[in-house]
């Protein structure tokens, strides 16, 4: 019997429609190839949901993720002039990308900064320094610290305004985080770079405690402590040093975004957002209004996201794979996003639509079972 799974599908807002059609017609050709059914269930998340329906994480939409058995998002936000037009509690980051996080305690978000051969020309690294190629698998933490801490703003006794925001863990959001890292640093090189600050923040004095006590279960894996920003200085000289690290949520915001830049765009930077029991799947990068709805976007983040889904909530590797390489086959066919394409360097630009047609009919060409008994 063929399995099934519903997905709950957040366009969001500027270009997500756009991209998340292409990861429709993604998973349209997965089902062509493999025994499995999406069945995809559309809801209205982000800024533009608050405009249509006066909530940017409506209650409707909530109920289709919790009946979903995983969720795809596209980018949210809007321009700065429509983002003002609404309260800030409900701009659609504080409305409605940090509650989905928190709701789903999707603690753990993956961010692969991957740049294989057909794509190292588009890093604006000199060719010595990215060689041929860049992989790490950065590991972020995603529902505490900065981000959901306490928060309080007024006036002080000499009539100042002033914020408050707190930097908040516990010993256990620490050492799940870190279990994340050292797993997956296990199954990579067995190397894993601890991203901290302790010699200024106690957070990262007790995130390097526990991560000492942790380190005790995986005598396989060799820890590199980093503070954050040597760290970015480090990646940016040479990104090759790093396989997996590891690091808490505003640290991992940044670095993760500067990680885009080595290997030449967010459009790059696809990521998987995992609870203990519900998983969503997102672009690291935004809603780009500004080009927005004329089919320039670029969908492989998008697309990337289906790929980790497919690997880590269906235990599907093969198929997972098969979209890996119809992403870079596209590339090495000359084909490229108008994001990257360099018309000097030969690079014929294709639209979104084209873009996501290349990847559906590779996966269909070499994934069906005559292709792959030949
Ligand atoms: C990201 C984004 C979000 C974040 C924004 C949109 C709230 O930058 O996923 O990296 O800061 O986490
Ligand atoms: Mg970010």
């Amino acid at each position: 019997m063929s399995k099934s799974y519903a997905i709950a599908v957040l366009e969001g807002d500027g270009i997500g429609p756009e991209i998340s059609a292409e990861a429709a017609k993604v998973l349209g050709a997965i089902e062509s190839i493999a025994d499995v059914r999406f069945d995809l269930r559309y809801a209205p998340f982000g800024g533009q949901a608050y405009f249509d329906t006066g909530a940017s994480f409506p209650l409707e939409t909530q109920q289709v993720c919790d009946e979903a058995d995983v969720i795809i998002k596209g980018p949210i936000g809007l321009s700065h002039e429509e983002s003002k037009k609404i309260p800030p509690n409900e701009q659609p980051e504080r409305g409605a990308l940090l509650p989905l996080r928190k709701r789903y305690s999707t603690y753990a978000n993956f961010r692969p900064v991957y740049l294989p051969p057909e794509l190292v020309h588009f890093s604006p690294l000199k060719p010595e320094v990215v060689g041929d190629g860049i992989d790490i698998m950065m590991i972020r933490e995603l529902i505490s610290g900065l981000y959901f801490g306490a928060k309080e703003e007024g006036l002080d006794a000499q009539g100042l305004r002033y914020v408050k925001e707190t930097l908040e863990y516990d010993e256990q959001e620490i050492r799940d985080i870190l279990h994340v890292g050292f797993t997956e640093a296990r199954n990579r090189k067995k190397v894993l770079h601890n991203v901290h600050k302790s010699n200024v923040l106690l957070s990262s004095v007790l995130w390097n405690t526990v991560s000492d006590e942790v380190a005790a279960e995986y005598p396989d894996v060799e820890v590199k402590h980093v503070i954050v920003d040597a760290a970015a200085t480090a990646m940016v000289l040479n990104p090759r040093q790093f396989d997996v690290m590891v690091m808490e949520n505003m640290f991992g915001d940044i670095l993760t975004d500067l990680a885009g830049g080595l290997i030449g765009s967010l459009g790059l930077m696809p990521s998987a957002c995992l609870g203990h029991e519900k998983a969503y799947y997102e672009p690291s990068h935004g809603s780009a209004p500004d080009i927005a709805g004329r089919g320039i976007a670029n969908p492989y983040s998008m697309i990337g996201s289906v790929a980790l889904m497919l690997e880590k909530s269906f235990a599907m590797p093969r198929e997972a794979g098969l979209v890996w390489d119809a992403l870079r086959s596209v590339f090495r066919e000359g084909f490229a996003t108008p994001d990257l394409a360099k018309p000097e360097l030969g690079h014929k630009a294709l639209s979104t639509s084209e873009f996501g047609d290349k990847v559906a009919a590779f996966i269909v060409r070499q994934g069906s079972p005559e292709t792959e008994t030949v």
